[in-house]
């Protein structure tokens, strides 16, 4: 069985299996990445940190590419907005 840990995600509080990404974490939980300046909701496009669509706050840090980070126990994650 795999291990999971709590990650908040947009202040809803889900148990993350050990090695997903923050951007899967989100997708799972139904949630865009951030919002684009018409307020679109955007999520991961190419999963290798080229595009820059999967930006999101993670701890408290804006516009971090959540498809090169792994969750990590007790990590808040927020739509960048
Ligand atoms: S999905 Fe393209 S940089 Fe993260």
């Amino acid at each position: 069985m795999r291990e999971t840990f709590p990650v908040t995600i947009n202040g809803a509080t889900r148990q993350i299996a050990r090695g997903t990404t923050v951007a899967v974490a989100m997708l799972l939980a139904e949630q865009p990445c951030r919002l684009s300046v018409s307020g679109e909701p955007r999520g991961a496009l190419c999963g290798m940190g080229i595009c820059f669509e999967c930006r999101a706050v993670v701890n408290g840090i804006p516009h971090r590419r959540t498809c090169q980070i792994l969750c990590e126990q007790d990590m808040t994650v927020e739509t960048n907005r």
